[in-house]
Order: C-alpha cells, then structure tokens, then sequence
C-alpha cells in the first residue's frame, strides 16, 4: 500500500484494497452507521463488493442519478432529505463513493449538513482519484457557471483503489489520463515520460501525478497563489466546455485542447519549443483526447474576454517551458485579440 500524508489527512493508495478500507475507518470512527452517497452506474457495479468490504457496519446508501447534472442544488436539497429521513447524526459518517461529481456534491453535503460532517473519499474513475479527490475542493453547480457554490473541507481519508477503474470506459478512462499528462508536463518529466509511451496507469503513476497535486495544495491550500499551476491548459479548457454547454467535450478532452493551444502561446512568446508542442500532440491525438482538426484559440475568444474578472489585470497564463517546468505569463486582453 502506498501512503501520502496531507497536513489534516491521508490518501491511502492499493490495488484491490477494497478489503482494508474497514481498518482505515475504524481508525477515524467509532459508531456503526456509514451514509454512502454514490450514482447509479457506480451502485450497480460496486454495491455487493462495498457491502462485502464493510460487513459488520450499517450502511444506508443514497444513490444518485449518474452525470454533471446532479452537482446541483436541487440534487444537494433531494440527498440531504435522503440522508435526514434516513437517520444520520451529527457525528455519523458519509462515504463519497463515485466519481468526481459524487466527491464534489458529497463533500458539499458534509462541509454544510449540520454545520459539518466528517467524510471519506472514495474516488472510482481515473479524474477523480489523480485529481478531484485531493486538495479539499468541494461544491456544486449552479444553472449560472460550474462550481460556483463550494468550500474547501478536508476528508478524514482518501482511500484510491485502482482496480475500480477496470470497468470505466475507454473515454472515462482517457479524461484521467488528460489530468495526469497534465501532472508530467507542470510538475513530474518521469510521469510525463511514462505517458508518452503507456495508455495504462498503475499505483505508481496514479501517486506521481497525486504528489504533483499534492506539492502544490500543500503550498497553497486556499487557491490563491501557486494552485494557478494546475490551471495549465484550464483557461481554454474552460472556454471550450463553457461553449458547448459542458456536454459535447468530457473535461479532459476540453483541457487537452486547451493544453495544446498554452504550449502554442509559449512558442509565440519564446518560451515553449515547437518539438513538444508535436510531441504532447501526437501524445493526445493518439489518446483520443483530441481530434483533427484542432479546435482553434480563435473560436473561444469570445468566452474569455467576456470573463472580464479575469482580464482586468491580465490574464495570469501558465506557460510549460519544458516537460516538468512552468512559469507564469501575463497575458494582455491584445495578445488574444
Ligand atoms: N474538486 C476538485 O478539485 C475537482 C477537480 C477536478 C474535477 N472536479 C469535478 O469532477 C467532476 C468530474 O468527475 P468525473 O470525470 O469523475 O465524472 P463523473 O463523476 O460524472 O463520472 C464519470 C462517469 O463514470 C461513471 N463511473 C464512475 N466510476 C466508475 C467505475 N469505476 N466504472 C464505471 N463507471 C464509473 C459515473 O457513473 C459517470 O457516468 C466535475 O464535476 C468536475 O467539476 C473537481
């Protein structure tokens, strides 16, 4: 088992470890009632392996409709009667058993249902376990924007088991890669170099592109500063799932564009070599992470000049100078005119 430490938490990490999460909770909680919240899809895959893995414990599950739509309110207001009707106490424990819209929306609950509750996170697709269950973001969706309701609230665990990423898609699977080629090109040449040549990730992968994140959480818990690293290829990313209404691109699609136009802007401005921007291409374009022809810088302007917050003082670009190395850019209003 592979163990990193946060400062308030642990992510514990092993293949087919389902059988030790009992321990990882006995450590952090004394009563017998746990409150999983987790979708459709993951339910009918993983219930009977849960129930198995957690015998001896009263479980009470609310499952959810799988997808983006149910990070919102009325989902938060529908679970949490759920979770009320069904008993649960100020000191009781809930399980976010899913993908990211699952560890988002469950972590929510718990930072706000009686004032706060403890949580586990237990991540099931590839983005959720490199990516969205570190670091203590947590919130919903409004019909305004994504992740405009949120707070940061740490679990009392992440426990990550590969193995329940056997049963996502090839396209699921692909969106997490996105994250961890992200990862190797920040912050990690070695994971960067493995994902060149792998399609398939193992612990060791899946704790490299964790301890990228993880450095750079530690430094910055709040997001206000150095987080902004992990925004390479984010500020396009978003333009582009914000245009096609977060349904035509998965995240990782949207992103992987948005990587390919950054390392465009640092060849403009000197700063990226043309060889990788080729390299990271083929890289995505064989991952079907991206399609030819390439959405264009172009298309999105739209969206980012209209995120006006962002533009007032220029837009803060992160910039891969060589896989492993970033720095900061600002990018004037004029460079994307
Ligand atoms: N909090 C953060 O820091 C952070 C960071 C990145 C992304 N996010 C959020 O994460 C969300 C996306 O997460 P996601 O990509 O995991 O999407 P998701 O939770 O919608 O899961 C994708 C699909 O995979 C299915 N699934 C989950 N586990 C499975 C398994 N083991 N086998 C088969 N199918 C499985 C789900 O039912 C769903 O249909 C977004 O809402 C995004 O905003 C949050």
């Amino acid at each position: 088992m592979t163990f990193l430490k946060m400062p308030n938490y642990d992510i514990f990490i092993e293949e087919d470890g389902l059988s030790h999460l009992a321990k990882h909770i006995k450590e952090v909680y004394q009563f017998d009632d746990l409150f999983v919240i987790t979708d459709q899809n993951v339910f009918d895959l993983y219930n009977e392996k849960l129930i198995q893995a957690l015998i001896g414990y009263k479980l009470s599950f609310v499952i959810l409709p799988p997808g983006e739509k149910s990070k919102s309110l009325d989902t938060y207001h529908q679970a949490i009667q759920t979770l009320i009707e069904k008993g649960i106490k100020r000191n009781h424990l809930i399980l976010a058993f899913g993908g990211g819209v699952i560890g988002d929306l469950a972590g929510f609950i718990a930072s706000t249902l009686y004032r706060g509750i403890s949580y586990i996170q237990i991540p099931t697709t590839l983005l959720a376990q490199v990516d969205s269950s570190i670091g203590g973001k947590v919130g919903i969706d409004l019909k305004e924007g994504k992740n405009l309701i949120g707070s940061f609230y740490d679990p009392k665990f992440v426990f990550i088991d590969p193995s329940f990423l056997k049963t996502l898609s090839k396209r699921e699977y692909n969106n997490g890669l996105a994250e961890m080629i992200k990862a190797g090109l920040i912050g990690d040449k070695k994971l960067y170099s493995y994902l060149l040549e792998h399609d398939k990730v193992t612990v060791t992968e899946i704790t490299e592109a964790i301890q990228v994140k993880r450095n750079v959480v530690l430094i910055d818990p709040y997001d206000k500063k150095e987080r902004m690293y992990l925004n390479f290829g984010h500020t396009f990313g978003h333009a582009i799932e914000k245009k096609h209404h977060y349904e035509t691109y998965l995240h990782g699609e949207a992103i992987s564009y948005g990587m390919l136009i950054a390392l465009q802007i640092g060849i403009q401005i000197g700063e990226t070599k043309e060889e990788l921007y080729q390299e990271v291409k083929k890289l995505l374009l064989d991952r079907e992470l991206v399609k030819e022809p390439l959405l264009e810088m172009d298309e999105y302007r739209d969206e980012i000049i209209h995120d006006k917050k962002n533009l007032a003082d220029g837009l803060h670009f992160i910039i891969v100078t060589k896989p492993g190395d970033v720095k900061t850019h600002k990018l004037k209003e004029l460079d994307i005119l």
